[in-house]
């Protein structure tokens, strides 16, 4: 199968418009806190690099890295956890920021993971959410935009490992 250039589903100012508006909300809602914003990795790094920049109150960046998906765009329904955080959470306020819910398999897994280490709070952030592809009971706090069940790549998402610098989220359509 050969892939023709994504198609634009949400273009750059649309993300940024939306990641300005979250940013706003958390901060609203954690003023007077100090936030440790967990990215996902990969697919969560430019989602969260420009979110957080635009969240005005003392802030501790995290990183952990989970793999479901090998280089299929389904999921295998498996999470493993491929790198972890080197601080404790314990008594903090966490917020795990996510590029994209699609099963929602890998945010049950964190959320379950992250609430063992006992932070004083846990929210949920995603920049992307299918509501029709979800397969457990989950509760996003902050959600960017809801998608169908389309697969989609750019602004961090890729496929196969390839669009993940493209600026804003499209859609691969196959070509015959
Ligand atoms: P879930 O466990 O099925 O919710 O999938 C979560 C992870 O799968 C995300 O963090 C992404 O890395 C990846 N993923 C899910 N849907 C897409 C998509 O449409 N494009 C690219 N990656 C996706």
């Amino acid at each position: 199968m050969l892939l023709k250039d994504p198609k634009v589903l949400i273009p750059e100012t649309k993300i940024m418009n939306r990641v300005h508006e979250l940013a706003s909300e958390i901060a609203f809602d954690y003023r007077g806190k100090e936030i440790t914003a967990i990215c996902v990795l990969k697919g969560s790094f430019i989602f969260f690099a420009d979110l957080i920049r635009n969240i005005d109150l003392p802030l501790n960046c995290e990183f952990m890295a989970v793999s479901s998906y090998g280089s299929k765009t389904t999921s295998s329904g498996e999470v493993k956890l491929t790198l972890d955080l080197t601080e404790p959470l314990e008594g903090k306020h966490v917020v795990v920021i996510e590029d994209i819910v699609d099963t929602g398999l890998t945010m049950q897994y964190l959320v379950e993971n992250l609430r063992a280490r006992k932070p004083a709070t846990l929210r949920t952030c995603a920049l992307l959410f299918k509501p029709e592809a979800l397969q457990c009971q989950l509760d996003l706090d902050y959600i960017g935009f809801k998608l169908g069940k389309e697969f989609v790549v750019g602004y961090g998402l890729d496929y196969a490992g390839r669009y993940r610098q493209l600026p804003y989220i499209g859609a691969l359509e196959s070509e015959h």
